[in-house]
């Protein structure tokens, strides 16, 4: 078994007990640690201190063209806060979380002070079992609708977090969506600086990543799989990723916009927060979900997409959901690798 997915197997009957706040606070950074981001650059760090635990975004991981204003970077860590809450939560502890607690500090995403003990919400526990369970899936999904009481719970999470949902299940507006997502892949794909930067994060060796995206996972032919990033960095593969991406939109029973009023750090911190409510509840009732944010990541297609579906405000994340075939985990940095050791050092 690659080592790298041990961090999955996080065990909750080994929370330490007692009042040992920083073994408490390491111990839920195991669940942190487990959120989705871009790339799976997992560009976080953590610092547990005596009284609480900072958030930092560790910019060394930022991904500067398709990303440049480290939007998706914050929103990525906005899901691990969310991870965060629900596991501190799950185990029965109040948290205050304090965001972007230093204007001097622009790395320092989030404070999050451990309370006593309260009761634990029955969401609380549906939401942490879902956080073991919880993959990207790019795997077509069954034609099955998702329930309208599911589509209302996933609206809800986004408006509690301070975002909106939007979504899109009839036909002309998931036509137009899909056309917006094949523009952005080409336009992606014809840019030389784009396939380098993802051919970096391109990992051949399973066994060996401990971040980056599996090119197995990427949905390529196995000889084109054996050539990995040198492919990526070297063709312009524009037009087949449009027509794959497209089909898929085409056949998810479910497209929707995570968006917000504003587009700030804030605003991306509540994004990555209602991302990860959304998604955990989605898999909770055995929903899997994936991405196709490619007219969000290109700047000039960002406004379209809104109009395109109606909506005001900033468009965050673009996700597909739906039933289907099970997927394999990502691989994860352990805990270890996350922790700042002292001001400015970290291993
Ligand atoms: C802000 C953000 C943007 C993402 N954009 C994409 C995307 O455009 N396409 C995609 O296939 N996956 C996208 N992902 C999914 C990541 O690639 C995925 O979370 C990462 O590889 C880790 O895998 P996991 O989610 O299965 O744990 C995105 C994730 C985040 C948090």
């Amino acid at each position: 078994m690659n080592p790298h997915l041990e961090p999955w197997n996080i065990l909750a009957d080994a929370f330490p007990a007692g009042d040992f706040a920083s073994d408490q606070l390491e111990f839920l950074i195991g669940y942190a640690i487990l959120a989705p981001s871009s790339h799976n650059s997992q560009p976080w760090l953590f610092r547990i201190n005596a009284m609480d635990l900072e958030l930092f975004a560790d910019r060394r991981r930022a991904l500067p063209v398709v990303d440049p204003q480290q939007r998706e970077l914050a929103i990525s860590c906005g899901a691990a806060l969310f991870n965060l809450r629900i596991a501190a939560e799950y185990f029965g502890h109040e948290y205050r979380l304090e965001l972007l607690p230093d204007p001097q500090q622009p790395d320092l995403l989030a404070r999050f002070h451990l309370g006593l003990s309260s009761e634990t919400r029955s969401e609380d526990i549906i939401l942490f079992h879902a956080l073991t369970q919880r993959r990207t899936n790019r795997k077509a999904f069954m034609p099955d609708p998702l329930p309208d009481q599911l589509l209302a719970a996933l609206t809800d999470a986004a408006l509690q977090e301070g975002a909106w949902l939007r979504i899109i299940d009839d036909e002309p507006n998931r036509q137009a969506v899909a056309n917006l997502v094949a523009e952005a892949d080409r336009v992606q794909w014809a840019d030389r600086h784009f396939r380098e930067e993802l051919a970096r994060w391109v990992r051949t060796r399973p066994d060996e990543a401990r971040d980056g995206l599996l090119v197995q996972d990427m949905g390529v032919k196995d000889w084109l799989a054996f050539l990995g990033p040198a492919w990526i960095r070297t063709f312009d593969r524009g037009g087949g990723q449009a027509a794959k991406d497209q089909d898929i939109a085409l056949h998810s029973p479910v497209l929707a916009v995570l968006g917000t009023t504003a587009d700030d750090t804030n605003a991306w911190l509540s994004a990555g927060q209602a991302l990860q409510s959304l998604l955990l509840r989605a898999r909770a009732d055995g929903v899997w979900a994936s991405f196709l944010n490619q007219p969000i990541e290109v700047e000039s297609l960002r406004p379209q997409l809104a109009t395109t579906v109606g909506v005001e405000g900033f468009p965050q994340i673009l996700l597909r959901l739906g039933y289907g075939a099970d997927t394999a985990p990502s691989p994860r940095r352990t805990v270890h690798e996350v922790i700042l050791k002292h001001a400015g050092r970290h291993a």
